[in-house]
């Protein structure tokens, strides 16, 4: 079998042509979606994705404003900042990019983020809101990748779902997703015993543990659906996904290739929670 690809960049450009315009609509009753992303420090991955964050929405015609601040800065400016954010009215979304520094508190800096503009959707109250079933803000990595399948036609009910990997950005609310769209889930993680057992029973596959082409084809199910959310750099520069996209692509039924697949619809649905921020301002 050869898989399906399911090309990110063809859904991201037709998701945003469609939030241009709804951006556009709001434009004209006097309000643009606007977005806030704070860097701290100068991890050079973190500094591409905030580009292309900010980007992304010039793009759409959102506002954007870009916050950099040194490595070293003391934790009390930026949640200072944060607060002033939560009051401006030009700004419906506020991001902050992790990782932070080691002397920060993460937790305490994305609780700082009001509920309403958060999103990433990583604050504890909208952490619980999606728990609870009634999301505010999605996480725009599983958000993404649940567009991927409705976009495909592939229905999670009733299917073998595991994730691999148990983060607060990526793992844990994929699975919840998976859930609540009637799949039978399981997370995998460093500590699970026997891998290969839980994978090769999996009717989609979530990759999202960070180690580049870990998932072999041996460890795939014919015809699995095979979602890769890695994004690693390889000895040579090249990027590379956690999963072995050529023998895998052999297996699977359908495969999103790194890059291409899973990133450019990360940065899509952000701008999808910045607008429905915006939306819910003007209803
Ligand atoms: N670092 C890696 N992924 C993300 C993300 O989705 N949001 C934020 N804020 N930081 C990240």
């Amino acid at each position: 079998m050869t898989a399906r690809i399911l090309d990110g960049n063809v859904l991201a450009q037709k998701l945003r042509a469609d939030f241009k315009n709804r951006a556009e609509a709001l434009a004209a009753r006097g309000t643009r979606p606007g977005l806030a992303v704070i860097l701290v420090g100068e991890d050079a991955a973190s500094q591409v994705y905030v580009r292309n964050k900010v980007n992304a929405c010039a793009q759409a015609g959102f506002h954007s404003e870009k916050i950099v601040y040194p490595p070293d800065v003391e934790p009390r400016l930026v949640l200072d900042r944060i607060a002033e954010l939560n009051a401006d009215p030009k700004i419906n979304g506020i991001l902050v990019q992790l990782p932070l520094p080691r002397h920060f508190d993460s937790d305490a800096v994305l609780k700082a983020i009001a509920p309403e503009k958060d999103v990433d959707g990583f604050h504890a109250e909208n952490v619980g809101a999606l728990m609870q079933g009634n999301p505010r803000f999605i996480p725009c990595t599983p958000y993404g990748v649940m567009k991927f399948l409705a976009d495909a036609g592939i229905d999670p009910k009733g299917q073998e779902a595991v994730v691999l990997g148990r983060s607060n950005i990526v793992g844990k609310p994929m699975a919840m997703l998976l859930m609540q769209a009637s799949a039978t889930v399981t997370i995998c993680h460093s500590q699970t015993r026997d891998l290969l057992f839980h994978t090769r029973r999996a009717d989609i596959l979530v990759a999202a543990l960070g180690r580049a082409r870990f998932v072999t084809a041996e460890m795939v199910k014919p015809g699995a659906v095979v979602i890769d959310v890695g994004i690693n750099r390889l000895p040579d520069g090249r990027l590379c996904g956690d999963v072995d996209f050529g023998p895998v692509s052999e297996v699977a039924s359908a495969i999103t290739p790194v890059p291409g697949g899973v990133g450019p619809m990360t940065i899509t649905m952000l701008l999808a929670n910045t607008l429905e921020a915006a939306e819910r301002e003007v209803r």
